[in-house]
């Protein structure tokens, strides 16, 4: 056992006199009995349970199996919530608060005579701001995801989070299914406990967890209510004693290393463009140099394996019964597209954990040499309409369009896009490129999911499903399209893309990794003379230290100030 003088926990439990009394006795008021104050590991279990998000609505449930893995091992858990980010609730959108989250959360463990701790995430957003705050405490951590939803089913076909909301909801506009139909099917989707169970944000994000070592192997695929779940909390209830006694800190484990094995896994899977953001930002925190020509360098080459929704045809649970994640790690690893030697969370490199997966379903997990799609990791496009960059992630989008000239139709902000999209008197054809503005960090605020503009419905109505849309906001990873995201500098920052007008000629070129704005220099200096900065809510509160502080998408949209880490000491007791 390590030296309990290198505890964080005996600074508190440790004491004798007032401090000792006050650092214990409030806690026996639930039954603690004396000894348990002996030096043990004590754990964090970090809850983002919440009825407002209702991916986690299993949390409970899922901390009482780390506790009983915790106090197995011998060690002391403590249960504690954080802010809870539903995604499908908040406004304007989960993304702006996701850094106050990671605030929380980084205090939280802090502040606490916490010795290592579990994160239980699930939603979107809840996975990077528990990682990022943890990060920049850098205690001894493992991350538990809660696991998808079953399939969703409607008139026997699969139907998954979010994809199907776009879908069905177009199909409304477009006449071809009937309100009463849209409500049932609505009914049908999400029928169990779990997050999202496309290949959206949460399903990244958990198998991001899993590809960086953080979790136990099978962390991505177990549906929440799989009795899987339930075990891998209860191990890494276990395991995370262990950590804290090999004093094996969260810096360990995310390596660059390990950074780049989840980019590469998240082409392979075919994952949300989330992750770039998230991943960029987790690297900052923890002090891994990690940027956007990373993802482009490191995802090419890589093929999508997953016959996954929101690209492909089956979901989260059909995954998980083919093999999961392993299967794909295994099939990098043989492809020497893996850093075999990364260390993960149970004390094994990612290869001796996934060496031996088998694929039980080639339809669902394609072999990498006859994969569902060639060549789709992220594309990093750069041009004059985004000097820092733009991401377009090529699994989801059309191939007729990865190469397309076009007319510009500009959307100053939402609320303009909202009011005209639709009108049929829009001088819009499929031939366009559909320019929204003022959707980035600052400008949204927050940066929200609505990238994959709805196409107007005379252009649906002709039966066209996809066009060229750019723009600075995010996209939801169940969602579709040739879809130019996170352009960088955003447009309320001034940058290139608020100077874009009606009827410019816009080309995008993702083999080229090529976004142009055919309008010259000297034409684009004169708009910029007349560019008013919108009117950003920054009155009072977090929206304002939030629109201050933001970093550009593509050094993670975190803020300025909470990059990095102050580690986990905290000076002077609290009376
Ligand atoms: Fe929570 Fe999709 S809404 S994971």
């Amino acid at each position: 056992m390590a030296s309990r003088k290198k505890r964080r926990s005996v600074e508190w439990f440790g004491r004798e006199g007032k401090m000792g009394y006050i650092y214990r006795s409030w806690l026996k008021n639930r039954g603690i009995p004396h000894d348990q104050f002996d030096g043990r590991p004590v754990i964090g279990i970090c809850n983002t349970y919440s009825e407002l998000t209702p991916c986690n609505s299993h949390f409970r449930t899922l901390a009482e199996h780390v506790k009983n893995g915790v106090l197995e091992a011998g060690g002391f858990p403590l249960e504690f919530p954080v802010m809870s980010l539903g995604e499908t609730m908040l406004r304007p959108t989960a993304m702006l608060y996701r850094n106050l989250a990671s605030m929380d959360v980084e205090e939280s463990i802090r502040g606490n005579p916490i010795d290592g701790v579990v994160l239980l995430m699930g939603c979107d957003k809840t996975t990077p701001s528990l990682l990022m705050g943890a990060s920049s405490v850098d205690v001894p951590t493992i991350g538990v995801s809660g696991g998808p939803m079953l399939n969703g089913w409607y008139r026997g076909e699969r139907h998954g989070s979010g994809t199907h909301a776009w879908k069905l909801s177009e199909d409304v506009r477009a006449g071809r299914m009937s309100v009463d139909e849209f409500h049932e099917a609505e009914s049908c989707t999400h029928r169990s406990h779990g997050h999202c169970m496309t290949m959206g944000t949460a399903s990244t994000m958990a198998s991001m967890v899993e590809a960086l070592g953080v979790g136990l192997p099978g962390n991505a695929a177990y549906p929440a209510v799989d009795a899987r779940r339930n075990v891998i909390a209860r191990m890494a209830g276990r395991r995370i004693v262990e950590l804290v006694e090999q004093d094996v800190k969260l810096s360990r484990l995310l390596t660059r290393k390990a950074f780049e094995n989840a980019i590469r896994v998240n082409a392979a899977i075919g994952g949300s463009t989330n992750a770039v953001i998230h991943l960029i930002a987790i690297a900052r925190r923890i002090g891994v140099k990690l940027d956007l020509d990373d993802w482009d360098e490191l995802g090419r080459g890589v093929h999508t394996m997953l016959d996954l929704m929101p690209s492909g045809q089956y979901l989260m649970e059909d995954f998980c019964y083919a093999g999961g994640l392993p299967v794909v790690i295994r099939e990098l690893g043989e492809h020497g597209l893996l850093n075999r030697d990364a260390m993960t969370a149970n004390g094994r490199t990612i290869w001796d954990n996934n060496k031996e997966a088998r694929n039980d379903n080639p339809a669902v997990i394609m072999p990498f040499d006859k994969p569902f799609k060639r060549d789709t990791g992220i594309a990093v496009l750069r041009g004059n309409l985004c000097p820092d960059g733009a991401i377009i992630k090529p699994s989801a989008a059309s191939p007729r369009l990865m190469k397309h000239k076009g007319r510009a139709v500009v959307f100053e902000d939402i609320d303009d896009f909202h009011a005209r999209f639709d009108d049929p008197k829009l001088d819009i054809d499929e031939t366009c490129v559909m320019v929204l503005k003022n959707c980035g960090p600052k400008g949204y605020p927050g940066m929200a999911e609505v990238g994959n503009m709805p196409l107007p419905e005379k252009i649906l109505r002709k039966g066209v499903t996809d066009m060229v849309r750019i723009s600075d906001a995010r996209m939801s990873g169940t969602a579709y399209g040739t879809v130019v995201l996170h352009m960088a500098p955003e447009a309320a920052a001034g940058g290139p893309l608020a100077l874009v007008e009606n009827g410019d000629v816009i080309e995008l070129d993702v083999a080229k990794r090529k976004l142009h704005l055919h309008v010259g220099e000297k034409e684009l200096a004169e708009r910029r003379k007349s560019w008013k900065k919108p009117r950003l809510p920054m009155e009072r509160g977090y929206w304002r230290l939030y629109v201050e502080h933001v970093n550009q998408a593509s050094e993670g949209a975190d803020l300025d100030f909470l990059v990095g880490k102050s580690g986990s000491d905290v000076p002077r007791d609290n009376h």
